[in-house]
């Protein structure tokens, strides 16, 4: 695969709910950057899992993968309570997670020319997928405000859920997401840690910015 060499590349992992994706859309918005939200390739799996009675083959998904559009990300069905739960099932298994490396790997390196760059967030993007990003943000933020916020996207989407519903599944994901062992997630020495517990969305993005704009106007 070839790789654009003036890239502006940003990296982020985050734990769900910490506010990585709003930051993602305003990073890639003001500087013009393709946008990847890597859980929601999981979501996708995940959702193709839960339908088809959770039969389903290594060489379908490859297919499907293969085959994939960012618009097919979009689909409202894949921001359940269940599917996230699914996603982080399938996400530990090492062959789905090489399934779905290419598709990552040609978004950050090879994003479509009107963009200045790329920027991703998930879980393994500073530790294994760009790994040499120009930018490395690792955002968290308190598990009950990251409940809280998902809480009230869920209640936004009419979705019937309680609070401590959502607490306890993403107590469940946190804990297989970090404990696992193909593409765990973790926070390296080189990446900037932002916690978004006490930041506004316009705060936090203002710091990211600074970090940014300094880097670049250099
Ligand atoms: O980010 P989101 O909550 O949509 O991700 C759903 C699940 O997909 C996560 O809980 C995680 O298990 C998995 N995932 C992953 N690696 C990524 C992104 C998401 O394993 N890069």
């Amino acid at each position: 695969m070839k790789r654009r060499k003036d890239l502006i590349t940003v990296a982020i992992d985050s734990p769900a709910a910490a506010g990585a994706g709003t930051q993602a859309k305003l990073i890639s918005k003001h500087y013009n950057l393709f946008y990847l939200d890597t859980g929601k390739i999981y979501r996708y799996i995940g959702y193709l899992k839960l339908n088809n009675k959770n039969k389903i083959s290594y060489n379908l998904i490859k297919k499907k993968v293969k085959s994939l559009k960012i618009s097919y990300l979009q689909d409202k069905n894949l921001l359940s309570d269940e599917v996230a739960v699914s996603a982080s099932v399938i996400a530990r298994d090492k062959k789905i997670r090489n399934i779905v490396h290419k598709f990552q790997q040609k978004c950050a390196y090879s994003p479509p020319k009107k963009y200045n760059g790329s920027v991703l967030d998930g879980r393994d993007i500073i530790t294994v997928q760009v790994r040499d990003a120009m930018f490395k943000f690792f955002i968290t933020a308190d598990i009950k405000i990251r409940a809280k916020r998902r809480f009230n996207e869920y209640r936004d989407l009419k979705k019937k859920i309680t609070y401590r519903e959502v607490l306890k599944t993403l107590r469940i994901r946190d804990k297989s997401d970090k404990e696992r062992k193909h593409g765990p997630l973790k926070k390296t020495k080189d990446s900037i840690l932002i916690n978004t517990t006490k930041l506004s969305k316009k705060a936090c993005f203002k710091k990211i910015k600074a970090i940014m704009d300094k880097k670049l106007n250099n």
